[in-house]
């Protein structure tokens, strides 16, 4: 094993990128971990529910398995969904290792219910700081390894590298310079592009850009159109979009519309646990029809000492406007929460370029087929950051099998004019929309066009300047816009009011890759 080989560049600190360092360095590698804000800014940080795993007296990996198929919409691909299910306990054995601070009850850990899950399978921590507590264990972890972290720190490029993996370009997050390149093994653990939408439960930090970047190297993406909303984020206008878990719906709250009526009765079997984008869906239409922005989560039924001991965060969000869960509604919309597509990889990590790994919200392996179950997206960054680790420990070709349908992109090309601050609230505008809860021809069309100009915008007047955060945004987002077009149905967490049932020969994974220049093959 080379020198290089041996130290691999982790892009990104959520749970995938702070575990892979972690194992990369019990297996003796010598890992570094580049992070665009501070090591602990990352959406794992703001994930309330949990992470699920199949631990519970009741449960077996096979049930989490099958439930992870059927919220899915016939698009799971079922391997990776078994490697999901199977490794989770595991998984959470190593976080229980490292220290994170599972909720017990009785001396065995307590296990909470979210939507669409069969069984109670959700591990928490600090009631609903789960995040909270998995990444602080886990920066404090990496910290006492000593394991280099450069934070504030960019990938700009991936370019053709050597034998070990790309040339990765890096530059200090405020600068436009280019401050040093390495050439090796890349991992993205960059997250997802949730913080594209103007309305988003993740951090504004979630820009998406490892999958433009990497796009623009010649990865192949995957799944792109699937963006998850979350039914319920809290309302107010002015205010913050928090979370508002899922699991209060697991203990028992109910939605109503502005007239006191629970409306998802209506809707689905499973009421207010029925799979997310049913509920968001609803929920989406009951403010269309009433005018009302909101609906209202009622916790009221539950026990004020469990509602403040399980969800301290929550509660503690919402006195400060006033309302205290146990005797008042809380007023709530749906936000985007979660990217489903991302970097096509395998089973092991391994993208389609050589040397480039993704791991977490980035990676598309298809485990969440159309619409994600709750409490996967933490799993998954442990599951699959493990076999990223194992695979930099003793690296064997391989990659993702090319997606059942696969579209290609041209750059956009020629520089429009350099970014100016008003042009990310275009991307995340045009992208709440027009690509999100409900989705037709003519609003995909049009966000397409102006993502398109807007992946052109240059980040400096430098002849030679890098693609910049506009840039990098606009060609996301264009992705998305175009994915969803392409789709001609409605799956999951993808909903065409124009194409509004599922159809057959769209149970299918849709790829992209790069259109190579005129007289240049890929
Ligand atoms: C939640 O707590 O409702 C979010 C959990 C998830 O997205 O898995």
């Amino acid at each position: 094993m080379t020198e290089a080989a041996r130290r691999p560049l982790i892009i990104g600190s959520g749970i995938a990128g702070l575990y892979v360092a972690l194992r990369c360095r019990e297996l003796g590698l010598r890992p570094t971990i580049v992070t665009k804000a501070r090591l602990e800014e990352s959406n794992t940080r703001y994930a309330q529910g949990g992470i699920a795993a199949a631990i519970g007296p009741d449960d077996s990996p096979r049930r989490h398995l099958e439930d992870t198929v059927r919220a899915g919409d016939e698009l799971v691909d079922r391997a990776a969904a078994r490697v999901l299910t199977s490794e989770a306990p595991a998984r959470v054995a190593d976080l229980v290792r490292y220290g994170v601070p599972f909720d017990t009850v009785e001396g065995r850990i307590a296990l909470g219910r979210e939507a669409a899950h069969s069984r109670f399978r959700t591990l928490h921590a600090g009631g609903d700081a789960t995040g909270l507590s998995i990444e602080e264990t886990l920066k404090r972890r990496v910290l006492d390894a000593g394991i280099e972290a450069r934070e504030r720190t960019i990938l700009r490029a991936l370019r053709p590298g050597g034998r070990d993996g790309p040339i990765a370009v890096l530059s200090h997050a405020d600068g436009k310079d280019v401050e040093f390149e390495t050439s090796g093994p890349v991992v993205l653990a960059t997250g997802g592009a949730g913080g594209l939408y103007r309305q988003s439960s993740n951090p504004s930090i979630a820009t998406g850009e490892g999958v433009a970047i990497a796009f623009r190297g010649g990865a192949r993406l995957a799944d792109m159109e699937f963006i998850q909303f979350h039914p319920t984020a809290f309302y107010r206008e002015g205010a913050p979009r928090f979370l508002i878990t899922e699991a209060l719906r697991g203990e028992g709250a109910v939605l109503r519309n502005e007239a006191g009526d629970r409306f998802l009765t209506a809707v689905h079997r499973d009421g207010e646990l029925a799979p997310r984008d049913i509920v968001a869906r609803a929920i989406d239409r009951e403010i269309v029809n009433s005018g009302h922005p909101c609906v209202y989560l009622d916790a009221t039924a539950l026990p004020r000492d469990l509602l403040f001991a399980r969800f301290p965060s929550v509660c503690h969000f919402v006195a400060s406007f006033g309302l205290d869960p146990s005797r008042d509604q809380i007023p709530v919309a749906p936000v985007a929460h979660y990217m489903i597509g991302g970097v096509a990889t395998d089973l092991e990590g391994r993208s389609s370029l050589p040397g480039l790994y993704a791991a977490g919200e980035v990676a598309a392996t298809g485990v969440h087929g159309a619409n994600r179950l709750a409490g996967n997206s933490l799993l998954e960054g442990l599951v699959f950051g493990e076999r990223v680790a194992r695979q930099l420990l003793r690296p064997a070709s391989g990659g993702p099998r090319p997606a059942d349908r696969t579209l290609e992109l041209a750059l956009p090309t020629g520089i429009a004019r350099t970014e100016e601050a008003e042009d990310l609230e275009e991307v995340r505008g045009g992208l709440w929309d027009d690509v999100g809860i409900v989705r037709t021809a003519d609003g995909l069309g049009a966000a397409a066009e102006r993502f398109e100009r807007l992946a052109r915008i240059a980040s400096s007047t430098r002849a030679d300047a890098l693609p910049g955060p506009v840039a990098n945004a606009g060609l996301t987002a264009l992705l998305i816009a175009r994915a969803a077009l392409a789709r001609t149905e409605s799956r999951g967490a993808h909903f065409r009011s124009d194409w509004p049932q599922r159809r057959a020969q769209w149970r299918i994974h849709l790829g992209w890759r790069l259109k190579a220049p005129a007289g240049r093959a890929t």
